[in-house]
């Protein structure tokens, strides 16, 4: 019996870039599962596929019992989604536009008000509530988004980088809803670039590139892939990296990656305290000054690390967020998701009036 989300061999391609390329996930009810990738990995494309919004080439796929190629229309009733672009009525208010969502989805124009008033205080919109979207920060409208996909509680719902362009605090506030929303027996699917985020919010995680699942399990399952411990340097001269990488060489069990900035120089080792002794021992008669120097466990940048060769956000930052190291294009160059617009017009109407 498959999970409240299931895919299996999931196959989109556009022109010649396999955007996905053979995914598999059993998503348990009420559980989340993280769906963890840089850019251009093939996040998004796998949740419009399961949202109904794009027709896999080939595979199978299953959301709240029902077959999403057969029955799309039956899906999306139960689903809600976070899209990764956020898709608010610029010239209606914040309050306009979660009460419009409420009568889309058959409320009562009452009801809708009460859930559009819940959710504004919950996501800390309660003060620009009466203002028109288009005069919000990027960041009050992720969270108008959000809080749209929240107006009704379906039980499976999808957020495309649910927290990118949040700040701290906003972005923890969020978790807090998300754990409520999943105490509750919601079942989630979350993309992210935050390996953080993940290790916090995913009961399972699928780490995807390339349009494939390249690992998969819990945090501590991927952590625990990784090998042992790491040893973490930071030297106090930047021409003192190159040896200290050297001596680190010597002891590892892996590459050394090297943070130039920082001055900080990770391995993985085996062999804890002791170990750790040792390698000081070996810089000291180096004569290379340290400024600190530690073991640690691996998190999950360092499964990152291990399985692409990169981590996950700096990819991001480098490439401009347009294209990556292969050419492939990014999140600059897609459209916005867009649904539901024929009933939309309607349902602003009488938010409106
Ligand atoms: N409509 C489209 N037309 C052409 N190529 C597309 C389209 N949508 C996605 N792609 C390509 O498919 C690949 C996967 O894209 P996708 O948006 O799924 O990545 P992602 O993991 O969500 O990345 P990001 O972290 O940047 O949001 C990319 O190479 C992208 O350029
Ligand atoms: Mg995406």
């Amino acid at each position: 019996m498959p999970g409240a989300i299931y895919a299996e061999g999931l196959v989109k391609t556009f022109g010649d870039v396999r955007a996905l390329d053979g995914v598999d996930f059993d998503v348990p009810e009420g559980t989340v599962l993280g769906l963890l990738g840089p850019n251009g990995a093939g996040k998004t494309t796998a949740v419009r596929c399961l949202t109904t919004l794009l027709r896999p080439d080939r595979g199978k796929a299953i959301v709240a019992g029902i077959d999403v190629l057969k029955n799309p229309n039956e899906v999306r009733r139960s689903i809600g989604l976070s899209g990764q672009f956020a898709a608010v009525d610029e010239y209606l208010t914040g309050r306009e536009n979660l009460q419009m969502v409420g009568r889309l989805y058959q409320m009562k124009a009452k009801d809708a008000k009460v859930r559009a008033g819940e959710l504004l205080e919950q996501f800390n919109l309660a003060d620009a509530a009466d203002r028109p979207a288009k005069t919000y920060s990027g960041g009050m409208r992720r969270r108008l988004d959000l809080a749209a996909a929240l107006v009704v509680s379906p039980p499976v719902m999808f957020m495309d980088e649910p927290t990118t362009g949040l700040d701290p605090r906003n972005r923890q506030q969020l978790w807090e809803v998300i754990k409520r929303l999943v105490s509750g027996g919601t079942t989630l699917l979350l993309t992210t670039q935050y390996l953080e985020e993940a290790d916090h919010l995913a009961h399972d995680i699928c780490v995807v590139d390339h349009g494939r699942v390249i690992a998969r399990g819990t945090s501590d399952q991927l952590k625990a892939r990784t090998g042992g411990e790491r040893v973490e340097v930071v030297v106090h001269e930047r021409e003192h990296i190159a040896t200290a990488s050297e001596v680190l060489r010597g002891f590892g069990k892996g590459e050394t990656t090297v943070e130039e900035h920082t001055r900080k120089l990770t391995m993985p080792v085996t062999g804890g305290a002791k170990l750790l002794a040792e390698v000081i021992r070996e810089l000291d008669t180096r004569g290379i000054e340290i400024d600190d120097i530690g073991l640690r466990r691996p998190t999950l940048d360092d499964v990152f690390i291990s399985l692409t060769g990169h981590l996950a956000e700096t990819e991001a930052e480098e490439n401009g967020g347009v294209q990556d190291a292969k050419g492939r294009k990014t999140k600059a160059k897609q459209e916005p998701v867009q649904d539901k617009d024929k009933d939309k017009d309607k349902a602003k109407k009488e938010a409106a009036s």
